[in-house]
């Protein structure tokens, strides 16, 4: 597999944002407001389905307007002090004369969640009215309880499921490019299934057309309307029951996740499936491969080596299976599910941030990124006064600041 389309095919610019045009102008105008002093509301909420585009827009326009984009997974910051030393000196601090105005996004905040994130919740909610730039925060239910203050403080804009009719146009104009064919009543299955989450259906058409020039209704037919909940499950009993490598490796064509999340899953659900401590060591000995193949992928952007990984993650722990019985026993979900799709941009930081400590400390990007950071983040999230002290020692603007915070895995 080939780098993952919803990547390949990322809009750049506002011109290639599909649908969901009402949203996007209305973030657009209060965008444009803030050129004419502060707007009343000084935080906008973006929400609605997955997949539809929300964090796009927000890239897009943040780049149409000429913004300095500061983009927080708001799982990562879970604590208030952190928050406030962040985003608080971001909002409030003015850019130096001729930087660009900066742009500070809150995406993903359903990822806070539980009582030790109160507190970042209503930092969250002050700093919507004292910002000094925009602040815009992005979440699928805006009707989440937890959020009923910041609805009030912010400028509440929805998203809706793409409609079939512009996803199916969206997936031609990939086919073109891929110089794929593909049969009308196959793009639209592929849609239809989607239920309105764009990025799904190129997933899905990547995954189903995959080392073909035709893509036949035939081909996508049997997919039907799953539930997407239920896929994994699938998957997995593909995975686990295959009697060919060939089975096994269908798995991952399926896969309604994306392949480290599925990772997760065989990974968790290897020893409640082998029993015999034999073919559980074979299973772990392949996933392992797969793990170092993984890392490569992801460490040198080496796409080819992605099949390999999938055939050790899938066929080589479907064949580990020699003295296991096939018994029916239930799967679990994964419980280390933290490290997951690391997005480009945050490889882009850490290797800025590598290149910036290293000129310092006289030391190449990828060893800091490797020897240095994982210490720099246990003691940015421990002691104020140090991440201080480092943020000027190494002149740091928030930016690093924020992917240093995100380095993890
Ligand atoms: N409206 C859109 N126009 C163009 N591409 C889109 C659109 N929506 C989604 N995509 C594609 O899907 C991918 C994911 O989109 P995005 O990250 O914006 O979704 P999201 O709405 O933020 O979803 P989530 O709620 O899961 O964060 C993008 O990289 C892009 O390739
Ligand atoms: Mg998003």
């Amino acid at each position: 597999m080939a780098l993952p389309w919803t990547e390949k095919y990322r809009p750049t610019s506002v011109k290639g944002f599909v649908d969901n045009g009402k949203a996007l102008r209305q973030l657009d105008e209060w965008l444009t407001s803030w050129t004419r002093g502060k707007p009343r509301k000084k935080a906008a909420f973006l929400h609605g389905p997955p997949g539809v585009g929300k964090t796009v827009c927000v890239e897009v326009l943040a780049e149409a307007h000429d913004f300095d984009l500061i983009s927080l997974d708001a799982s990562n910051w879970r604590t208030k002090s952190a928050l406030e030393r962040i985003v608080g000196a971001a909002s409030r601090q003015r850019p130096l004369i001729g930087a660009k105005e900066r742009l500070i996004v809150l995406d993903e905040l359903e990822g806070m969640s539980g009582s030790q994130d109160r507190g970042g919740l209503s930092t969250i909610a002050r700093l919507t009215k004292t910002t000094g730039c925009p602040m815009v925060l992005i979440a699928n239910d805006v009707w989440n309880p937890r959020f009923s203050n910041l609805r009030n403080s912010c400028l509440v804009i929805k998203f809706q499921r793409v409609p079939v009719r512009s996803i199916v146009a969206h997936l031609r104009g990939i086919c073109v490019k891929e110089d794929l064919l593909a049969e009308e009543e196959a793009l639209r299955l592929i849609a239809d299934r989607a239920k309105g989450d764009l990025r799904s259906a190129m997933t899905d058409l990547q995954a189903l057309s995959q080392g073909k020039s035709f893509l036949a209704y035939e081909d996508v037919h049997w997919l039907g309307n799953r539930d997407r909940k239920e896929a994994i499950f699938t998957v997995l009993g593909r995975v686990f029951k295959a009697e060919t490598c060939w089975e096994a490796r269908r798995a991952v064509e399926v896969a309604d996740v994306d392949y480290e999340m599925l990772f997760e899953w065989i990974y968790e659900n290897t020893p409640h499936q082998l029993s015999n401590i034999e073919d559980l060591n074979d299973a772990l000995n392949a996933l392992s491969r797969a793990d170092i193949y993984f890392r490569r992928v992801r460490t040198f952007q080496a796409w080819k080596l992605l099949k390999y990984a999938f055939d050790q993650m899938t066929a080589g722990v479907a064949m580990a299976r020699k003295k296991s019985p096939r018994r029916w026993v239930s799967f679990k979900f994964p419980q280390r599910i933290s490290v997951m799709s690391r997005t480009r941009r945050t490889r882009r930081l850490r290797k800025e941030l590598g290149l910036k400590l290293g000129a310092t400390l006289h030391m190449g990007a990828d060893s800091v990124v490797r020897d240095v950071l994982p210490y720099l983040r246990i003691m940015f999230a421990n002691d104020d006064a140090a991440a201080t002290k480092m943020m000027d020692a190494f002149d740091l603007d928030e930016t690093l600041i924020a992917s240093l915070r995100d380095s993890g895995g």
